[in-house]
């Protein structure tokens, strides 16, 4: 659990929640309906309209994303209560292509006096059979300081494994009696036990959970199960080293581990791990249950976290991570939701097996309008063209693609009719280590002499997600709402090779309140 946005957490906020129902039936829109909520929502400029985010209030994690008899469906976790974290549900939701999205029902709710009473905490989902199976965590604050594995300085949590199975196409979910993995493995001292991946291996089962050991660092426990229902640990799949740091939740120290994510890609395997505010890819060899990290970086730059993956109807493997508020919590409180899911982005591995990403092809069925400029121009003809472009609606794609200059930064930026900044993004290949930016936040970005950099932006109301050369990418929140269409500003064009914005249409009328 990532503390910052957190820690007003009051623990008890979940009780009322789920009104003694194993099986919460209550539809998302309904916390949007109060007051005009929905209405106010619909036109908030901030409030993105091609990213999935739920009706109203505030979401975390993907869970279990999976493509199931032509439908995707992704859940999340979801406070059916408020715009700020706490009483944690996993809230649904359908598509036919990644990109249009439909809420549905709550499908899993806090079980009172459960195991899970306090949230249902991230997970997956598997195909038992024909059977889809949710393994997810369940919390529940505990008296007794010996059984809490969750301790960040404001919840004392114990944290069990728990499984819910669906019979009618992933709408409601049956959770059996009692948690499959009661309790972290004897002797262990742990700082966190949450978070399962689980993954067919031969006649078994395995299962990768997010954790760490005090001062030591995160591990991934990995357990084996004939039937995903008894669970023998086995031993760590990874351990990191400590970072040394004294902060009191120990994910902000990167002695924690969450939402581990393992999967094979080309001729590897890769490990997504989530902590210290960050989602870092590992990417190797995996052999008798043990997996050697060969090469690292970092997902994401930006506000980015939680991240998981799926296969898609074509099985390219495709990750989706969660893209939290930068603003002050009283902010999105007052706002009436809070975060959005990020793009679905296309993972492949490069040949020395570094982590590429794509953003999904799906998403170019939202382009509308569409201007171009390029070299075969002349540049009057280009300077007229860019003077004339307008971004309506905070709702575009933008694509530049240039050749760096040794020693020279590319820039470019949005800004109002009347120069008000909007944001601004800049490649500099003498910042070494830090070479993209947007904004204030900064990416590696190493591109080897002679080679064009792309990039690639999507602007989403206060989203926005940046791509450069499928290799790095920065998620960044701006919460300014221009007085007027956006105009794009290049002071050294030279070196530009196209540029391309297209306007993005909306996945609904009404920024999906409904
Ligand atoms: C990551 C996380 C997970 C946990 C969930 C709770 O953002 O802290 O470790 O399962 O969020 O909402």
């Amino acid at each position: 659990m990532n503390s910052i946005s957190r820690r007003s957490f009051l623990l008890g906020v979940g009780a009322a929640a789920s009104a003694g129902l194993l099986v919460s039936r209550s539809p998302l829109l309904a916390a949007a309906e109060p007051a005009g909520l929905a209405s106010r929502l619909a036109a908030d400029p901030l409030r993105p309209q091609f990213h999935l985010l739920p009706a109203a209030n505030w979401m975390n994690d993907p869970n279990g994303p999976i493509f199931l008899n032509g439908v995707y469906h992704m859940f999340f976790q979801y406070n059916p209560n408020a715009s700020v974290w706490g009483d944690m549900h996993w809230a649904h939701a359908t598509s036919a292509d990644m990109v249009h999205w439909k809420h549905q029902l709550i499908a899993i709710a806090p079980t009172p006096g459960g195991y899970d009473q306090d949230g249902v905490f991230s997970g997956c989902i598997v195909m038992d059979g024909l059977l889809p199976t949710a393994i997810y965590t369940g919390v529940r604050t505990t008296a007794n300081q010996a059984d809490a594995t969750l301790l960040d300085g404001v919840h004392v949590f114990q944290e069990t494994q728990g499984l819910a199975i669906s019979r009618d196409n992933l709408q409601t979910w049956q959770k059996t009696a009692a948690p499959i993995i009661e309790r972290p493995p004897a002797g262990m001292a742990i700082t966190g036990f949450r978070d399962p991946c689980v993954w067919r291996e031969g006649n078994n089962w395995m299962l990768a959970l997010g954790s760490g050991v005090p001062k030591k660092g995160g591990a991934i426990l990995l357990y084996r199960s004939p039937d995903l229902h008894h669970w023998t640990y086995l031993h760590p799949l990874l351990e990191g080293a400590s970072k040394g740091s004294d902060a009191i939740n120990p994910v902000d120290a990167g002695d924690m581990w969450e939402c581990p994510d393992f999967f094979p890609l080309g001729d590897r395997h890769v490990l997504l791990i989530s902590t210290m505010g960050k989602v870092f890819w590992k990417s190797g060899k995996y052999a008798a249950g043990r997996f050697t990290s060969e090469r690292e970086g970092m997902v994401d730059f930006g506000s980015y976290y939680a991240a998981r993956t799926m296969l898609d109807r074509n099985r390219n493997r495709i990750l989706w991570g969660w893209i939290p508020e930068t603003r002050p919590e009283a902010e999105h409180r007052a706002a009436g939701w809070a975060c959005a899911m990020s793009l679905p982005r296309v993972l492949t591995l490069s040949p020395e097996g570094d982590l590429r990403m794509e953003v999904a092809g799906e998403v170019d069925a939202l382009r509308g309008s569409h201007t171009r400029l390029d070299s075969a121009m002349s540049a009057v003809a280009r300077q007229k063209t860019l003077a004339a472009l307008r971004i309506r609606d905070l709702s575009a794609e933008l694509q530049l693609e240039f050749m760096p200059e040794p020693g020279r930064e590319f820039a470019f930026e949005l800004r109002g009719e009347n120069d008000e900044p909007f944001a601004s993004m800049a490649y500099n290949p003498a910042n070494s280590g830090r070479e993209l930016r947007i904004n204030k936040t900064f990416a590696a970005l190493p591109v080897a002499a002679g080679k064009p950099v792309h990039l690639r932006l999507f602007l989403d109301g206060s989203v926005l997600e940046l791509f450069a050369n499928s290799q790095s990418s920065i998620t960044e929140r701006v919460y300014t709402v221009p007085k007027s269409a956006l105009k794009i500003l290049l002071p050294n064009p030279a070196h530009l090779k196209s540029l391309d914005c297209w306007q993005i249409r909306p996945i609904s009328k009404d920024r999906l309140t409904t």
